[in-house]
């Protein structure tokens, strides 16, 4: 027998219920999940979404956002929808009073707004190197220095980050938007240190999942159209988008400053950089002996630059029986 069914006069209680979140890039992809689950959950969201090209263009649009908060409130959600930039500070103290003044409150905040400008690096001009640090680096930075003092002060708040395996493992192709993630998992933590005596945690999450942005990258042969096409199936925008939902919720107050990926149905914690060698030298090293003497002792633990693949998302049972 299954969980009983509630009654028409019973409430689902949601893992958000009560609370308020900012949703940027809400209008697309991933972050248009994110929203949605996090309505569903119970929250009230604030759909952000400039309605940008993949590229960023500065002409937005207000269209997304707003799709996505009437879907929310035709659902019986509480939605609101702005369309300013991650990128301009005074935009995001907007997105925050817009919190305030609609729903009294603000507790946490799920930022995917991105975009890509890809080129090999000898190639990369200045402005799409800027563009991409301006959306994703400065952008979280903004969304996080714009809600940190009112987070503190309440003893409360949450932030998903997002990363990329591009920076984190790294990417031929993708140096300014590998270089803006690692930067986000940088800040991540830091924020998550600091904000640990006061209830804020922070953590980010590294997605893969079909959408416009991953269907921009050229397809190379015939195995990458095979992967390509296994993707769109598998692994979607929902699948990440509910875990940043579960990082929210109260159940997880203790998770704090951890790098996830989420992948289909894999769900993935990433080791963060420590030490694994140390050469020690009290007479001091020289040039000849860190040469002769330090870098072949480390060497068979250098990282190669391969790009490893992420784990098979695993298969239902069903869909094994059904194929
Ligand atoms: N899709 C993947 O496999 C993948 C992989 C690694 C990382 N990511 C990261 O996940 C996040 C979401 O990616 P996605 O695939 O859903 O992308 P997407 O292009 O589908 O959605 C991104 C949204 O961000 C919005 N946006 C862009 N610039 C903005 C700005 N300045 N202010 C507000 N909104 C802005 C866009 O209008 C768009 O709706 C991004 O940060 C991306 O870098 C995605």
């Amino acid at each position: 027998m299954g969980p009983a069914e509630p009654g028409p006069e019973e409430t689902v209680m949601g893992v958000l219920d009560g609370k308020v979140v900012l949703v940027t890039g809400g209008g697309n992809g991933i972050g248009r999940e994110c929203a949605l689950i996090a309505a569903q959950e119970g929250a009230k969201v604030v759909v952000n979404d400039l309605g940008a090209t993949l590229s960023g263009g500065d002409e937005g649009s207000a269209g997304p956002a707003e799709t996505v908060a009437q879907e929310i409130r035709a659902a019986g959600g509480e939605a609101v929808s702005n369309s300013d930039s991650v990128t301009s500070m005074a935009a995001v103290e907007g997105m925050v009073r817009q919190a305030l003044d609609e729903f009294g409150g603000l507790h946490a905040v799920i930022n995917p707004a991105g975009i890509l400008r890809d080129g090999m690096f000898h190639k990369m001009s200045e402005a799409d190197w800027d563009k991409v640090i301006e959306v994703h680096l400065r952008g979280t930075f903004n969304v996080c220095r714009a809600t940190i003092e009112h987070f503190r002060n309440q003893g409360d708040g949450a932030y998903v980050l997002y990363t990329s395996t591009s920076g984190i493992i790294g990417n031929i192709g993708q140096a300014n938007y590998g270089a803006a993630k690692m930067g986000i998992a940088g800040l991540s933590r830091i924020i998550a240190m600091e904000g640990a005596a006061k209830n804020v945690r922070c953590n980010c999450l590294a997605p893969v999942a079909w959408t416009r942005m991953t269907q921009s990258v050229p397809v190379k042969d015939e195995a990458q159209a095979a992967r390509r096409a296994q993707m769109a199936a598998s692994i979607r925008a929902d699948q990440p988008a509910r875990f940043s939902v579960a990082l929210l919720a109260d159940a997880a107050r203790h998770v704090t400053g951890q790098i996830f990926g989420s992948s289909g149905d894999n769900i993935i914690l990433y080791s963060q950089p420590r030490p694994i060698q140390t050469e020690s030298n009290p007479e001091g090293w020289t040039i000849e002996t860190i040469l002769s003497d330090v870098l072949p002792a480390m060497s068979d633990k250098f990282y190669s630059l391969d790009r490893l693949p992420l784990p098979p998302t695993p298969v239902a049972k069903s869909t094994v029986a059904a194929s």
